[in-house]
């Protein structure tokens, strides 16, 4: 006699249930990987939207070192995403071309943001331009091609200047002035304007964005003081974050970007004068251009550290120092006489050519 043929299988819904957990987690792991290994940043940054044409429609962004490379390009990038720009750097001319190009969108504050004196008048000249300031993107920037024992004391007190301590001056007098709005002080010509202002800054949350570099973390030869003041620049900013709840803090960590940085350089006897190999092969701004914007845009994102650049080296190498610091010491060492080495030919190949 044949024996019964076996129940059919039938999948108990717990199985089912089960399954489409595991292929849910299985290709959310995957899809995160392959950002791990392929985007231009880090993967949070990586999966935050476009702004779109409407992402920042309700706000005024304040872009400092907004006269060329990556500020100029972030100005351009807020206004296609629908927000209102103030530009600032020293060199007003380029500003005025800029603000003729982007419109009525625009306004500009020429100032010098290492003047620390004039914070509180530059700050209050920003908030005039359209009558309050949401979000401050602190780009402004100078680096260094010199040994840290050959820099001179003036050019440390420039980089300490332009990429820390004014930064934080601006930083701090715009703090004072979103909570004179919050309590209904805010600058405006009438009471009725101040209450309209006071709820607006209850509704958009102000924002600071610190433009660092991969240099705050990456601590390469001939960039002492510019690493210093970067990596001084996200500690202030990690503190102040956690000082300030009404206010969304954001640092932006760069790899090399494709922008006149090294051109304005430091050196013991001025400046470097070139774009270097690796600025030149660097990505384009206006590709971190649009990933900050965006993720100004992404409020609910919540992203507070953005690392941009190419997978390698840089993020390839950020990701060993950050999370496998003893490694980094070891490749750092490895890598420092060949990137200083090509540091110098490469300014030495300029200076003989010019
Ligand atoms: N390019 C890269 O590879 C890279 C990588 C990581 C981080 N970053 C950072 O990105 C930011 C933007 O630099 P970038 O690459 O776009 O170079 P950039 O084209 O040379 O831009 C620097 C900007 O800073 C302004 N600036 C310099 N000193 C200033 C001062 N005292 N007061 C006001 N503005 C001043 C310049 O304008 P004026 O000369 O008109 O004042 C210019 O608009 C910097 O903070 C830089 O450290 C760049």
């Amino acid at each position: 006699m044949e024996p019964p043929p076996p129940p059919p299988v039938t999948a108990s819904p717990t199985n089912t249930l089960l399954t489409a957990a595991i292929v849910a987690a299985s290709y959310w792991l995957l899809r995160r990987l392959a950002t791990l290994l392929t985007a231009d940043a880090d993967v949070p940054t990586a999966g935050t939207p476009p702004a779109g044409r409407t992402g920042l429609s309700n706000r005024v962004v304040w872009v400092t070192g907004a006269s060329s490379g990556i500020g100029a390009a972030t100005a351009e990038a807020v206004v296609a995403a629908g927000g209102r720009v103030v530009l600032t750097a020293r060199r007003g001319e380029l500003l005025t071309a800029a603000a003729d190009r982007l419109g009525g969108s625009s306004k500009v504050v020429v100032a010098d943001v290492a003047d620390i004196a004039a914070a509180p008048a530059t700050v209050a000249a920003a908030v005039a331009a359209f009558g309050t300031v949401d979000v401050l993107i602190n780009n402004a920037g100078v680096s260094t091609r010199e040994t840290g024992a050959a820099l001179g004391a003036a050019a440390i007190d420039t980089v300490v200047g332009v990429n820390f301590t004014g930064p934080i001056a601006l930083s701090r007098e715009l703090l004072a002035v979103w909570a004179a709005e919050r309590r209904g002080e805010g600058s405006t010509p009438s009471p009725a304007a101040a209450s309209v202002l006071a709820a607006h800054r209850r509704t958009v949350r102000p924002t600071l964005m610190f433009v660092s570099s991969v240099a705050a973390v990456l601590h390469v030869p001939l960039r002492s003081a510019y690493c210093g003041a970067k990596a001084a620049l996200v500690a202030w900013a990690n503190v102040v974050r956690l000082e300030e709840p009404t206010t969304r803090v954001v640092n932006v960590l760069p790899g090399s970007v494709r922008t006149g940085l090294g051109i304005t350089a430091l050196t013991a006897t001025g400046t470097y004068g070139v774009t270097d190999r690796r600025l030149a092969a660097g990505l384009p701004p206006s590709r971190v251009a649009e990933r900050m914007v965006a993720v100004l845009a992404d409020e609910a994102g919540g992203v507070e550290e953005v690392w941009l650049g190419h997978k390698w080296p840089e993020l390839a190498l950020l990701y060993v120092a950050t999370y496998a610091r003893p490694l980094w010491g070891a490749v750092a060492r490895r890598l420092a006489g060949r990137y200083q080495r090509e540091l110098q030919e490469d300014g030495a190949a300029a200076r003989s050519t010019s």
